[in-house]
């Protein structure tokens, strides 16, 4: 399936996957429109676009502001022309210790890691549903799969997402549009300098998954995770019963320096 010339907005857009998949969707030839809070990071992307001859738009906007982003949506559309695929790459991480819960964190990050897709489903699909065509893809993570340690936020938004969008699917396939969930493991990107633990293996380039990203947008999966090794080595724990998936997180959480299990 060609992309060019389709418009594609895309959240979280100035640093990590997103901005790596934006270079690839410019290659493409597709019309973006990027999102960020991130001013700098997006003026650099922008200048650096523009310059390959990419037709872009971009919006500076929180995607936990709900009225923020249906205003965005619809000056995207005046811009570039109806929206045809959504590209959900915002988000946020941090620490959950049973000593410290981080209540605030925790609501930041269902606000941004769930509820920012909400709000940009909620400013777009109507349009998509009354044209009967769209493509929704958002990027859940493998650590939704499972509880992992010391981030009970962070899995639990990605649980979260997982399933709603999981709910959504099929009734939006009748409507003719489609729904991708990314599942990416662990991959090279400043939100990886706020994660709780270091992985233990080698984590993966943002060029490398944002090619993954593109291979799953023009396949149209429904599920897509990446890499192979970390996606197998998480349905093995999928298939782990509590008690023994419990005394393996433990394990591993023991050998990690400076926080209490
Ligand atoms: N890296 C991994 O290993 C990994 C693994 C699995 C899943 N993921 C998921 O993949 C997605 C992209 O992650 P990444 O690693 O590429 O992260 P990243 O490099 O930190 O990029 C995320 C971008 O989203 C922006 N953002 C955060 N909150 C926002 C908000 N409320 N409104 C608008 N923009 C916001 C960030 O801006 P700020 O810089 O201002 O925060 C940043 O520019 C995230 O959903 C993440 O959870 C990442």
């Amino acid at each position: 399936m060609t992309l060019r010339d389709k418009v594609a907005v895309v959240t979280g857009a100035a640093s990590g996957m997103g901005r790596a998949l934006c270079r690839e969707l410019a290659n493409e030839g597709v019309r973006l429109g990027l999102l960020d809070r991130d001013a700098d990071g997006l003026a650099s992307l922008e200048v650096e676009l523009r310059q390959s001859g990419a037709v872009i738009s971009t919006a500076i906007v929180d995607v936990t502001d709900r009225s923020g982003m249906r205003e965005t949506m619809q000056n995207l559309v005046v811009a570039l022309g109806p929206i045809e695929l959504l590209i959900a790459c915002a988000g946020i991480t941090g620490t959950t210790l049973v000593d410290d819960l981080a209540v605030e964190k925790t609501e930041a990050i269902l606000r941004v890691n769930y509820l920012g897709v909400v709000y940009a489903l909620d400013a777009l699909l109507p349009d998509m549903i009354a044209r009967g065509r769209g493509h929704i893809v958002a990027l859940s993570s493998l650590a939704g799969c499972r509880g992992m340690p010391f981030s009970a936020a962070y899995s639990a938004s990605k649980a979260a997402l997982m399933a709603y969008l999981e709910s959504l699917r099929p009734p939006l396939r009748r409507r003719g549009i489609a729904v991708t969930t990314v599942l990416p493991g662990f991959v090279r990107t400043p939100l990886m300098a706020n994660a709780p633990v270091q992985p233990p293996m080698k984590m993966m380039e943002p060029e490398a998954a944002a090619r993954h990203i593109l291979r799953a947008i023009h396949r149209r999966s429904r599920v897509y995770a990446f890499p192979w090794s970390t996606s197998w080595l998480l349905r093995v724990l999928g298939l782990l019963p509590p008690g023994l998936y419990d005394w393996c997180m433990a394990r591993g959480a023991a050998h990690i320096p400076n926080v209490t299990y």
